[in-house]
């Protein structure tokens, strides 16, 4: 039984995670990161990007654990008032949880045993914390075959993270921070620390690990869409790696994985800018007396916007912010919707971009 084989702690042997085809791939992945991190510095509003890519990634991380929303539930429970169902909850708790992590980032530049905790609080909700009672095991989704007990006992659980956090933490290594991130992922998810949450609180940690090591500087990469599109594998390779010390396979994975998604990002961006282009275009064409840099920031700020958000952000009146609002609606722009007792505008043509794999 392969899944008896304690968890060793980091770093694993550098011959097995520095193979000559992981080191070919670490090359490519490496450079679409940077390209990425270099044009996201072009867009001139970083909200604006940021805000966008954060619930997409809420809603994949999350869909990965099988909590379904649509992005269309999520913009509408940020934007309008009303109770909402306990998936779209969990998801805009993620989204929060990405904010938090992120802000911790910013303030300290490293991680603590308690920021973890906080960030994998905020997304489920309880104060559970680290695992106190033996039992947790992961199982076969389809089989309900247990495929890998993780450690049991508080200490030993205590002792792998402060060893997993001395590597995460570390500035500099032997290994490419990409590489690191593939072993931190994995080790962050077989040491399993909390009964849930798991999953997505790797996930958030992959983000935060990257911007520690300047791969990026603000929190737009995320895997979860191409761990949604290559599942099995992902489970897969996690337990592969558990059973066999093997690392190969499982490395160019995540390798690939930051590859595909760089391309993905840089494509979403471009495809941004040019939409933001073409609707500065259009409003000084069509409606030049209501043109405003700071209001076509708002349709991509808040793709879906309404009255207040104009008020605010331009300090007008309720009645001229709701003008300009059909204004815009009139140019093709934005397309207005009735939920509950208040009107939403929706920037379609950038939830089509956002949307897009
Ligand atoms: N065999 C395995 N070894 C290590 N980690 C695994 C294995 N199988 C799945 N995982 C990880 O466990 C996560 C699910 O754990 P869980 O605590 O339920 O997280 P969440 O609540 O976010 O779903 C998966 O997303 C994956 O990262
Ligand atoms: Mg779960």
């Amino acid at each position: 039984m392969g899944h008896i084989r304690k968890l060793d702690i980091l770093p694993p042997k550098i011959e097995k995670v520095e193979t000559v085809q992981i080191l070919r791939q670490l090359t490519k992945s490496a450079n679409v990161l940077g390209e990425l991190k270099g044009i996201a510095k072009t867009i001139p509003n970083q909200a604006m990007l940021i805000n966008a890519v954060v619930l997409q990634e809420a809603k994949d991380s999350s869909e990965i654990e099988n909590i379904i929303t649509t992005q269309d539930a999520l913009y509408k429970a940020l934007t309008t008032q009303g109770k909402q169902p306990e998936q779209v909850k969990e998801v805009i708790n993620y989204r929060k949880a990405i904010f938090t992590g992120f802000s911790i980032i910013e303030k300290q530049g490293f991680l603590r045993l308690s920021d973890i905790e906080v960030i994998q609080k905020t997304i489920v909700e309880n104060n559970a914390g680290i695992r106190n009672m033996p039992g947790t095991v992961l199982k076969n989704d389809k089989t309900g075959e247990v495929v890998y007990t993780p450690p049991q006992e508080k200490d030993e659980i205590l002792d792998l993270i402060t060893n997993f956090l001395e590597h995460f933490n570390l500035k500099q290594t032997e290994l490419h921070p990409l590489i690191n991130l593939a072993i931190l992922h994995y080790q962050f998810e077989s040491i399993h620390p909390f009964y849930d949450g798991n999953g997505r609180t790797g996930r958030i940690l992959n983000i935060l690990y990257l911007i520690i090591n300047k791969l990026l500087d603000i929190p737009i990469l995320y895997l979860s869409s191409y761990i949604n599109h290559n599942k099995n594998d992902y489970y897969r390779l996690l337990n592969a790696t558990n059973k066999n010390d093997k690392w190969e396979e499982y490395i160019l994975y995540i390798l690939k994985a930051v590859e595909e998604t760089s391309l993905k990002t840089i494509e979403k961006i471009n495809n941004i800018k040019n939409l933001l282009d073409k609707t500065i275009e259009i409003v000084k064409d069509k409606a030049s007396k209501i043109y405003r840099k700071e209001l076509i920031e708002l349709l991509f700020e808040q793709p879906y916007s309404k009255i207040e958000y104009v008020v605010e952000k331009l300090n007008v009146e309720r009645k001229a912010a709701s003008r300009y609002l059909k204004i815009l609606e009139n140019a093709g722009i934005l397309k207005s919707q009735k939920v509950g007792r208040e009107t939403i505008y929706i920037n379609e043509n950038l939830i089509e971009i956002l949307k897009k794999y």
